[in-house]
């Protein structure tokens, strides 16, 4: 018989997994604790913007007109003990309040509810981003309270997908890794992922701290590759080089690539952040955390320009203050294709600028509402051309295609000033200076 797959946790990741288990053709329940997002799911619908998402739920959660059937939500644990013979956790691990840490109460909650109800042979699989470490705690505590004792067993298999591609990612992932204590917990995770493995993903093997670790380094490496740019970015400043054709060059280099070298105000988001920063709390506990010294200037780096970005800002407005000064900032998310404002690059500099005085207008084609709620205070726009009218100066602060397609010539009648910073190194500085407007862009020549 096919294999029953449930998800528990219905977020970002555990949403789309759900989704994509269904498409692959299996059996799907999945689990929150939040009878809200179920109620939504159950409808078919997301609580964020993931572009072919809602595509692939409605195409088969039960209940829905023309669908499969093969997804169902519940809010059951018992029900979920029951159906599953893989359990997938996908509940998110935040960083903790105050501290470098994350906080597992959400994976640790998760497990101690799902595995009294673990009564028949199942493997339970994590996929939440833990400290190195967690598997080999979480699988203790799972065989300790489990009726089915060692016939419940743990494998670790991080996930990967990048908000905006989530779909594509799950579907067609560029590896899959897997970390297993038995033949029989590689052999159902082989099973899971056939179609991926047939189509050509690797498929990688390992213990359960490196395949724990993969996800960690592998967010370490990224973070680090941007923030090596960037500081190539505040080098090319200072000696007014082009850090957008430095980056060409040496992206031609194979060994080094041309992806994620892209300078500008950095990262943000739900994960690079937070991840680097748990790596080197654990990094710490296990008296490991000279190895991991570098990723505090990763992180150093890359807040430094959140921080440039408004002093540019400032010196484009006269120098001193924000007082009476309009600003229009385009762009809210972390990154465009997303409505996922957490730890966004974007907001942070339109909130610096606002404390300090600044009136700032927003305007995102997403990221509207949740940019909102965490910053109510500042001004928000209908379109870009409504947040431009009347500024002193424009940022351009997420790369969204549509700020690409904006026609100059129309945002110069608007605006006050004729003044566009770009924090993305993403417009055609040439069509913005045709149209008469001074293009200033991180880590490139003024003029
Ligand atoms: C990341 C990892 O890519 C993914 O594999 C992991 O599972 C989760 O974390 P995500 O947070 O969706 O995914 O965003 P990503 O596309 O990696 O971008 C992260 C941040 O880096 C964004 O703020 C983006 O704007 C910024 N970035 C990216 C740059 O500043 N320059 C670049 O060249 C690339």
């Amino acid at each position: 018989m096919a294999l029953r797959i449930t998800v528990i946790g219905t977020g970002y990741l555990g949403a789309t997994h759900a989704a994509a288990m269904a498409e692959l053709g299996f059996e799907v329940l999945g689990l929150d604790v939040v009878p809200e997002k179920i109620e939504l799911l159950q409808a078919g619908r997301v609580p964020m913007y993931e572009p072919g998402l809602e595509e692939i739920l409605q195409k088969h959660v039960a209940g829905i007109e023309g669908s499969t059937g093969r997804l169902r939500f519940t809010t059951s644990w018992e029900e979920v003990g029951a159906f599953g013979d893989v359990h997938f956790v996908c509940v998110n691990t935040p960083q903790k309040h105050g501290e470098y840490a994350c906080d597992m109460s959400y994976v640790d909650s998760a497990f101690a509810s799902l595995a009294p109800h673990l009564t028949r042979p199942a493997l339970v699989v994590g996929k939440s981003t833990v400290p190195v470490g967690s598997a080999a705690r979480l699988a203790k505590l799972l065989a300790g309270l489990a009726p089915a004792g060692a016939d419940a067993e743990l494998a670790w298999n991080p996930e990967f997908l990048r908000e905006g591609f989530a779909v594509k990612d799950t579907l067609h992932p560029d590896r899959i890794v897997v970390g297993v204590e038995s033949e029989r917990a590689e052999k159902l995770l082989r099973e899971v992922y056939a179609v991926p493995v047939a189509e050509g993903s690797p498929f990688v093997v390992t213990d359960f701290p490196t395949a724990e670790l993969v996800k960690t380094s592998a967010n370490s490496f990224l973070a680090t590759k941007i923030s090596f740019i960037n500081a190539m970015a505040e080098v090319c400043e200072a000696a007014d080089g082009d850090v957008v054709k430095l980056a060409e060059a040496i992206g031609y280099d194979e060994r080094i690539g041309s992806k994620f070298l892209r300078a500008g105000i950095g990262f943000g988001g739900g994960c690079l952040p937070k991840d680097i920063r748990a790596f080197m709390a654990r990094a710490g506990e296990l008296g490991a955390d000279q190895a991991l010294t570098f990723l505090r200037e990763v992180d150093s780096i890359n807040m430094r320009r959140r921080g440039h970005m408004v002093e540019l800002a400032r010196e484009a407005v006269g120098g001193s203050s924000f007082l009476g000064t309009r600003v229009a900032v385009l762009g809210a998310t972390f990154k465009p294709d997303s409505d996922d404002v957490r730890d966004s690059p974007a907001l942070n500099v339109a909130g610096q600028i606002h404390l300090q005085g600044g009136q700032v207008t927003v305007f995102d084609p997403k990221g509207m509402e949740n940019a909102r709620r965490l910053f109510p205070t500042l001004g928000y726009a209908d379109t870009a051309l409504d947040a431009v009218r009347g500024a002193d100066v424009v940022l351009h602060l997420t790369e969204w295609r549509e700020f690409r397609e904006l026609d100059p010539e129309a945002l110069g009648e608007v605006a006050a000033h004729r003044i566009l910073l770009d924090g993305r190194n993403a417009l055609d500085s040439a069509v913005w200076r045709a149209a008469g407007w001074t293009y200033r862009a991180m880590g490139r020549p003024t003029a």
